[in-house]
């Protein structure tokens, strides 16, 4: 039950903005924008128009803006006057897509809420069937129920919630982890029920958080459930622990062998940009994008990495630094764990070839600096100094 195309849909102007210590301008925003048009996302949410001017001028701007036949969302709570708001701003998009959220778990409707389910129901209906009023018949309307991951205790409820949007005019279901509280299966079980349930009468959609670190592993096995589209977010922005990252999401997908629009080379200049803008690092060990991960300091990886350096598939490498438009290389360096193939790797790389016997020698002269100096790495310019010297001596 797979769909032909997942759809990746980029929540970072709405999600990731409304989660930043400082959010973006309206210039911002149209620089955001633009980094998702070049990147080739299948659909942006441009934000929530009514929840103040400058988000209300941004996704109007940005709407404008759009490209032809991209699905331009803007998210309102469930009442007239936003949902009204919020097509104001983002009617001008060639392909606007009105995106309304109400709370569909247990917790929340007793909790926060305080209404009854009965009320709730009403409020989706009410709402959604206002939104396909102003909107006319041929605009998308998503409706989403909030903390859907939450909602294992009242799910019949929830079944009917969302039946309901979808007779009220909703046609795309999005299913949104809200707080990641649960291992991934009992999510992506919860997806596949829904999926089931709604057959072709809706599309479903899944939007989770990463409070526990697992937001993409949960997405993309959701894409083999039913789920035909993913909501994702730069650099994993969004609040909290953030939203799907889009980058891992993508990466996993197309490793995976799914078809994605996506412009893998856009990337890494994206997330350098966007860590840039917002201030926030990218960890040296984070996947795909962080500074540190084609690196190999073993001597069982680098003895691996060198006899596949040249492959398409490298034993210790699931995707080349190119791929995501990464101007590095895979590298080999220097510490107390390498081996003799690091040193060899790295002269040889450099056109200087060292006999066999001297490579051991200089193995163990490299070893003797590192464990003096606190064991620290040896660089490349250091080896090949020593290499030098040695050459030189022959
Ligand atoms: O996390 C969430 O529930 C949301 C909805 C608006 C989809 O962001
Ligand atoms: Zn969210």
């Amino acid at each position: 039950m797979k769909p032909n195309q997942i759809k990746i849909q980029d929540v970072t102007l709405r999600d990731g903005n409304q989660a930043l210590r400082k959010p973006w301008t309206l210039e911002e925003k149209i620089e955001v924008f633009d980094l998702l048009v070049e990147l080739n996302v299948d659909g942006i949410e441009v934000g929530f128009p009514s929840s103040n001017e400058t988000e209300f001028v941004a996704s109007k701007t940005l709407a404008k803006r759009a490209p032809v036949g991209k699905p331009i969302a803007g998210l309102s709570r469930a009442n007239e006057t936003e949902i009204a708001k919020t097509w104001d701003a983002i009617q001008y998009a060639n392909k606007p897509r009105m995106h309304i959220v109400f709370p569909v778990s247990d917790f929340s409707i007793r909790n926060v809420l305080k209404i009854s389910e009965k009320e709730v129901i009403q409020k989706i209906q009410k709402s959604v069937s206002f939104a396909r009023s102003i909107v006319g018949p041929e605009v998308e309307i998503q409706f989403s129920g909030e903390h859907f991951g939450d909602a294992i205790e009242n799910f019949a409820f929830t079944k009917d919630a969302f039946l309901s949007a979808i007779e009220a005019g909703a046609n795309i279901i999005n299913l949104p982890n809200t707080v990641e509280r649960y291992r991934p299966m009992v999510f992506v079980n919860m997806v596949k029920e829904i999926s089931e349930f709604i057959g072709n009468k809706a599309k479903v959609s899944v939007h989770t958080h990463n409070d526990l670190g697992m937001a993409t592993a949960t997405s993309v096995e959701c894409v083999y459930v039913g789920a035909e589209q993913i909501e994702v977010a730069l650099n994993g922005l969004g609040e909290r622990a953030g939203n799907t990252n889009l980058y891992e999401t993508c990466i996993a997908l197309h490793q995976n062998g799914e078809t994605l629009g996506i412009n893998f080379q856009r990337i890494y200049p994206t997330a350098k940009r966007i860590a840039e803008m917002t201030g926030i690092p990218i960890g040296e060990k984070t996947p795909i994008i962080g500074e540190d991960i084609f690196s190999h300091r073993s001597g069982i990886h680098q003895d691996g990495v060198a006899k596949t350096i040249k492959q398409s598939k490298g034993a210790y490498r699931t995707f080349s630094p190119e791929f995501v438009g990464r101007k590095d290389a895979e590298t080999i360096s220097f510490t107390n764990q390498s081996g003799h193939r690091a040193i060899q790797f790295l002269l040889e790389n450099r056109g200087i070839f060292v006999p066999q016997t001297k490579v051991h020698q200089l193995f163990e002269t490299a070893k003797s600096i590192s464990s003096k100096e606190n064991n620290r790495e040896i660089t490349e310019a250091e080896l090949v100094e020593l290499a030098t010297g040695l050459v030189a001596s022959l």
